[in-house]
């Protein structure tokens, strides 16, 4: 039997790249997955018919995970849909390379609102939710541990999210529930090409001579997610092929 046979997951920004990877590889393992995203309704789309056709279960669920009122919209329809929830993966997020000095207000507000401020309500929402022995796993990025140039906003808020999750595992464990974060390198996304310096170095920069693809993160986010991860939590698992 696959090892998520009956769980339910939510995958926020699971449209494309790292997103989309972890929500076919959690269905791959039996777990029936809701994909969310923002704007790419026809890509979101795909991811679903790709799972469906693979034999596994998916909806696509259109919601700003910046909104509050979107993230409860989210875990409600999942809920409604699906009868439980089982397993939240933080994924969304956007990343602008900017100098500090540089960096414009809205650039910071964009930035926070939705990898911080997003994902602190949507653990919020998961900590409600979530049944006994359930599992949190959100997406920072190795950039928190090495510091880089143009970096310090996109880091800085997630910093904040390790350090949510951190509090988090702390405040639910008494419930069987896990709450790690997976802090991916240089990966072979969008993302990455709309900062193509990035891409660059990022292969030079792993000792494994690559960047990392959307698959080997979502590899162990299945990990944590499954039976096997149930004794790891509060921790921050560097997925980025050596760069820190
Ligand atoms: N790629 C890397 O090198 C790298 C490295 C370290 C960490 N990360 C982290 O990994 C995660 C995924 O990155 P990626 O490279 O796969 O990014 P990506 O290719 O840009 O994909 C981002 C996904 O998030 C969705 N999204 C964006 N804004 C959203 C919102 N407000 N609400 C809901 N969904 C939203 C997008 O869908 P829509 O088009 O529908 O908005 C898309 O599905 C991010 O948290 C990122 O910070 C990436």
């Amino acid at each position: 039997m696959a090892s998520l046979s009956g769980k339910v997951a939510i995958v926020t920004g699971a449209s494309r790249g790292i997103g989309r990877a972890i929500a076919e590889r959690l269905a791959k393992e039996g777990a029936s997955v809701v994909i969310n995203y923002a704007h790419s309704a026809d890509e979101a789309q795909k991811v679903v018919q790709a799972i469906a056709s693979t034999g596994g279960r998916a909806l696509a669920v259109q919601a700003n995970v910046s909104q509050l009122e979107d993230i409860r919209r989210l875990f409600q329809v999942t809920v409604a849909q699906f009868g439980k929830l089982d397993i939240v993966v933080n994924n969304a997020g956007v990343a602008i390379y900017k100098p500090l000095a540089d960096a414009t207000e809205q650039d910071f507000d964009t930035t926070f609102g939705l990898n911080a401020r997003g994902t602190f309500f949507s653990l919020q929402e998961a900590a409600q939710q979530l049944g006994e022995g359930g599992r949190i796993v959100s997406i920072s990025t190795a950039a928190t541990a090495m510091g880089s140039p143009g970096g310090s906003f996109y880091a800085g808020s997630k910093a904040a999210v390790e350090q949510f999750s951190k509090s988090l595992a702390r405040e639910i464990g008494d419930r069987g529930i896990t709450v790690n974060v997976v802090s991916p390198g240089f990966t072979d996304t969008e993302m990455l090409a709309s900062n193509p310096q990035y891409k660059e170095i990022g292969a030079k920069m792993s000792p494994l001579g690559r960047l990392g693809q959307p698959q080997d993160i979502a590899d162990v986010v299945a990990f944590l997610v499954s039976d096997q991860g149930r004794w790891i939590t509060g921790q921050n698992i560097e997925a980025g092929g050596g760069v820190v």
